[in-house]
């Protein structure tokens, strides 16, 4: 059986990001930036290295500085030009030429279930993969692909997992899960429990920002009812798809257990963790960094 390929990537980024007011008043949080690129940015160019150059956004009401960077920004553009300012301008342009990038409106920010089911008339009869922005995967470890491999191999659903210390599991989705090969980091998830207390975790694999869906999500998606917070949980859909088994029917989620590098910028506290973090790796700017960050935490 051979399964078609998944080609388009779905970003939700209508949420109302009330953990980072003010910043979020007037600009999506997806718009935050990490070092010095917004995250947005950062998850299309994982799309487009994992081959899914056809990329939707799901906006709220302030969609247009999301438009605005995936455009040209001609005055900015020819100012640099004029300036031979060669690097500025490529930065400029960097977020241009990535994918083809498209846009709808979530009227109302009814959950992340309700965004995914914004997608459907563009998405159609097609596997897709969702990234959220909270969440960054290191380009060095390949994640997104390897999930489209592995839909691509076994059908049905596949989610990303993340090992999580047993106090930590609470923050999370959680899947209970059962071996399916020799892999132990390939598993069929039989279970998803929301946001679960310590002692009733049905395992400390947290469900991470990456999902490469079946369509049938869409149908499910369509007779969910509002649940915790009053939002369409897409974690609820899931679990229906886990629930029914045959692949042919776009049934079955497969889990991928994720060892590589994660930042989470869900939140203020991973997020400053995460750009300085991510800041301290970079070429240019680690190495003064680090040198006063030691400086600093000395004098703490
Ligand atoms: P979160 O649960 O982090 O919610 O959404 P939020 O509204 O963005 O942030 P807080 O909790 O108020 O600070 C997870 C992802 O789902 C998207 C968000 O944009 C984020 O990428 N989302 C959430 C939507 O697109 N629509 C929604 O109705 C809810």
């Amino acid at each position: 059986m051979t399964y078609g390929a998944v080609t388009k990537a779905v970003i939700p980024a209508a949420g109302l990001g009330t953990r980072f007011l003010p910043a979020t008043k007037a600009t999506p949080k997806e718009m935050l930036p990490v070092v010095d690129t917004p995250a947005i940015q950062l998850v299309v160019e994982e799309a487009a290295s994992a081959g899914l150059g056809d990329v939707l956004m799901v906006t709220g009401r302030n969609k247009r500085p999301l438009e605005d960077h995936f455009d040209r920004a001609a005055e900015l553009e020819s100012i640099l030009a004029a300036k031979g300012d060669d690097e500025k301008l490529a930065l400029v342009q960097q977020s241009t030429d990535l994918a083809s990038v498209h846009y709808v409106r979530q009227g109302e920010p009814k959950g992340l279930g309700h965004a995914v089911l914004c997608a459907q008339a563009h998405v159609g009869r097609e596997p897709f993969a969702v990234l959220l922005g909270d969440d960054l995967i290191d380009p060095r470890d390949p994640l997104l692909k390897q999930m489209v491999g592995l839909r691509a191999e076994h059908g049905g659903s596949v989610i990303a997992l993340m090992e999580v210390p047993r106090s930590q599991i609470h923050l999370y989705g959680c899947a209970a899960v059962e071996p399916i090969g020799d892999d132990p980091d390939i598993v069929r998830v039989t279970d998803l429990v929301e946001k679960p207390s310590a002692d009733e975790a049905p395992s400390l694999y947290a469900v991470i920002g990456r999902y490469v869906l079946d369509p049938a999500v869409f149908s499910i998606l369509e007779k969910t009812e509002p649940g915790r917070g009053g939002e369409i949980q897409l974690t609820d859909a899931l679990r229906v798809l886990a629930d029914s088994t045959p692949a042919a029917e776009g049934g079955g989620v497969i889990g991928v257990v994720f060892r590589g590098r994660r930042y989470d910028t869900g939140d203020r506290l991973s997020y400053l963790q995460a750009v300085v973090q991510l800041a301290c790796e970079r070429d240019d700017l680690g190495p003064e960094l680090r040198a006063w960050l030691k400086e600093f935490v000395s004098t703490l």
